[in-house]
C-alpha cells in the first residue's frame, strides 16, 4: 500500500512578525516588547535567562538606542521588503498554508490608541492577498511576543485589566478587516511561555512589582490572556462564519529517567506542567490540578465577574503546538547531564541526539505527544512549530546542503503519519518552524537558522539579505508534491 497523508492535508511553513519581519519603524508601526530585546552574543549564547531577563534599564538603553545590529528583531529577515519574493518561493515548494502573526504595534502603535493605523493594516492585506494569488491559506496568530511597547510602560503589560480591553479592540480591527481572507486563527502563540519569558509574552518587568510576588504576577497575567482568548474566539466566530481558531501550546513532552516510581511521578507532575495551559483553553476552565497549585503556592487570581462564563463559552476550536524536542524527569537530578531546549532545562535522555543547540532530538516523541494530545481532547491538532535550528554554510558554488534538516524532517513526517494512519490522530495540518531563515527567539541570533530559504544575514543584521533556496527547499517541495509518498521511496 502506497503510503501518504490525509487529502487536503495542509503543508506549510510558520513565521512570527516580530522575527521575521524587520521595517520596524515602517508605515507608522509603533515599538514593540521585541524591538527592545537585546542580544547578549558576548555572554553566551545558552544562558537563557541573560536573554530573557529584562529589566527597567534594559528598556532605558534600548529606547536610546537606534543600532539595529544590538536589537535582531529590528531588522529580522526583512519580510517587510521581501514579502513578495518570500511568498513565491513558498508557492514554488508548493505551500498550501503560511502560518505569520500580526504585529499589533503595526495595527495600533501604542496599543490604547483611538484609531488603527491604515498603513499597517494595509501591509496585511497586501500579504494576505500575495498568499491568495498562490492559494496559500494564511493561518495568522494574533500575538506572537509582540505587545505594544507603551502598553508595558503605562500599564505594566498583561497584569493589568486593561489589556484585555485593548487585545479585544485589536481583535475585532482585524477580524473586520480580514474577515475575507483568513480563515485560520491562532489566539496567543506558547500561552504558556509567560513562565519562561514573562516580558516576551506579557510585557512584564520584574522590577515594575515590587512588593507583589513574581508568581503572582505571572498567573494573573496568564488568567487576563485566557480570558482575552475566550473573547478572542468569541468573536472571531461573530464576524467569520466558518472561521477555526486554536490555542497554542509549547508541547514540552517528558519521559521518567528511569522506571522509578519517584522519577515516573515527577515526569507525570512535569507533563502536567505543560498541559495545565492547554486544558484551561480546550476545557474552558482551571483544572483542579492548577487550582491547588495555585492554593499551594499562594497565588489568588483576581477575576471580573463573568470571567468564567466566558472562558467556559468560548473554548478552541483545535489544539496547535510546537515540538521540536522532548527530554527526562527524575525526581534528583544529582548526578545527571541537563539538556538545554525551548527555554526549558531538563535531564539529558541518554538515548538522544542533540542539535547545536542542545535541543535533543525526538521523531518518536512527536508520536507520542500527537496520540497524548488527541486523546485528552479529541480536537483536531495542528503541528504549527517543529524544525531543526542549525548553523548553514553556503559553499563556493553559492548552494547550501542542509542534508541534516533533510534527515530531521524525513523521520519526524514519517512518525506523524504513523500517528495519523496507525493511532487515528486528525491532524489538520503541518508548517516548519522558521520556513525562512529568521532571528532566533532565545538567543536572537541569525546563525540559528531553520529555514528552507537561506536569507543573506549575519547575527549583527549584517548582508544582502539575499534569498537563497537550500537542498531542503527542493526536498520539500517534492514532499508537498507527493503528499508524503516520496518518504517512503528508496
Ligand atoms: C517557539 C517560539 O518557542 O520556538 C518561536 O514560538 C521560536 O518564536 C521557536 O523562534 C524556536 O526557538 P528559537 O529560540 O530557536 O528561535
Amino acid at each position: 500500500m502506497m503510503r501518504k497523508f490525509p487529502e487536503g492535508f495542509l503543508w506549510g511553513g510558520a513565521t512570527a512578525a516580530n522575527q521575521v519581519e524587520g521595517g520596524w519603524k515602517e508605515g507608522g508601526k509603533g515599538i514593540s516588547v521585541s524591538d527592545c530585546a537585546r542580544h547578549h552574543l558576548d555572554v553566551d549564547v545558552e544562558n537563557y535567562k541573560a536573554h530573557n531577563h529584562i529589566t527597567s534599564k534594559d528598556i532605558e538603553e534600548a529606547l536610546a538606542s537606534d543600532d539595529d545590529s544590538l536589537y535582531p528583531k529590528r531588522h529580522g529577515s526583512q519580510f517587510y521588503y521581501h514579502y513578495k519574493e518570500d511568498i513565491k518561493m513558498f508557492a514554488e515548494m508548493g505551500f498550501k498554508v503560511y502560518r505569520m502573526s500580526i504585529a499589533w504595534s503595526r495595527i495600533f502603535p501604542n496599543g490604547d490608541d483611538e484609531q488603527p493605523n491604515e498603513a499597517g493594516l494595509k501591509f496585511y492585506d497586501d500579504v494576505f492577498d500575495e498568499c491568495a494569488k498562490y492559494g496559500i491559506e494564511p493561518l495568522v496568530t494574533m500575538s506572537h511576543y509582540e505587545p505594544p511597547l507603551n502598553l508595558v510602560l503605562k500599564y505594566n503589560g498583561w497584569y493589568n485589566r486593561k489589556l484585555v480591553g485593548f487585545f479585544e479592540t485589536f481583535v475585532k480591527t482585524i477580524c473586520e478587516r480580514y474577515k475575507n481572507k483568513v480563515k485560520y486563527w491562532l489566539t496567543f502563540n506558547e500561552v504558556d511561555s509567560m513562565i519562561r519569558h514573562p516580558y516576551t509574552t506579557g510585557g512584564l518587568i520584574e522590577d515594575r512589582f515590587p512588593g507583589i510576588k513574581w508568581n503572582q504576577v505571572i498567573f494573573q497575567a496568564m488568567h487576563h490572556q485566557f480570558v482575552a482568548s475566550a473573547l478572542a474566539t468569541k468573536i472571531c466566530h461573530e464576524i467569520i462564519s466558518d472561521s477555526m481558531v486554536g490555542c497554542m501550546l509549547t508541547k514540552l513532552t517528558y519521559y521518567p529517567y528511569s522506571c522509578k516510581p519517584e522519577d515516573v511521578l515527577q515526569a507525570q507532575q512535569d507533563m502536567r506542567g505543560t498541559y495545565c495551559y492547554s486544558d484551561t483553553q480546550v476545557f474552558g476552565e482551571y483544572p483542579a490540578y492548577l487550582l491547588a497549585k495555585f492554593k499551594n503556592e499562594g497565588v489568588e487570581i483576581v477575576k471580573e465577574p463573568g470571567d468564567d462564563e466566558v472562558m467556559k463559552k468560548y473554548p478552541v476550536d483545535f489544539v496547535s503546538f510546537s515540538y521540536y524536542m522532548s527530554s527526562c524527569s527524575a525526581a534528583s537530578s544529582e548526578g545527571l547531564d541537563t539538556a538545554v531546549g525551548n527555554t526549558v532545562t531538563a535531564v539529558k535522555n541518554p538515548y538522544l541526539p542533540s542539535s547545536e543547540w542542545g535541543w535533543q532530538i525526538d521523531p518518536i516523541g512527536l508520536r507520542i505527544s500527537m496520540v497524548d494530545l488527541y486523546d485528552r481532547y479529541r480536537k483536531p491538532l495542528f503541528i504549527v512549530e517543529n524544525g531543526l535550528g542549525a548553523k548553514d554554510v553556503v559553499l563556493p558554488d553559492g548552494t547550501i546542503d542542509d542534508q541534516y534538516r533533510i534527515d530531521y524532517f524525513d523521520c519526524h513526517f514519517k512518525e506523524m503519519l504513523n500517528a495519523i494512519e496507525i493511532d487515528g490522530v486528525e491532524c489538520l495540518g503541518y508548517t516548519s518552524w522558521g520556513c525562512i531563515d529568521i532571528v532566533s527567539e532565545s538567543t536572537k541570533q541569525m546563525s540559528k537558522r531553520y529555514g528552507f530559504i537561506y536569507v543573506d544575514a549575519d547575527d549583527y543584521g549584517k548582508g544582502t539579505y539575499k534569498r537563497i533556496p537550500k537542498k531542503s527547499f527542493y526536498w520539500y517541495k517534492k514532499v508537498i508534491e507527493t503528499n508524503g509518498a516520496c518518504l517512503f521511496e528508496d
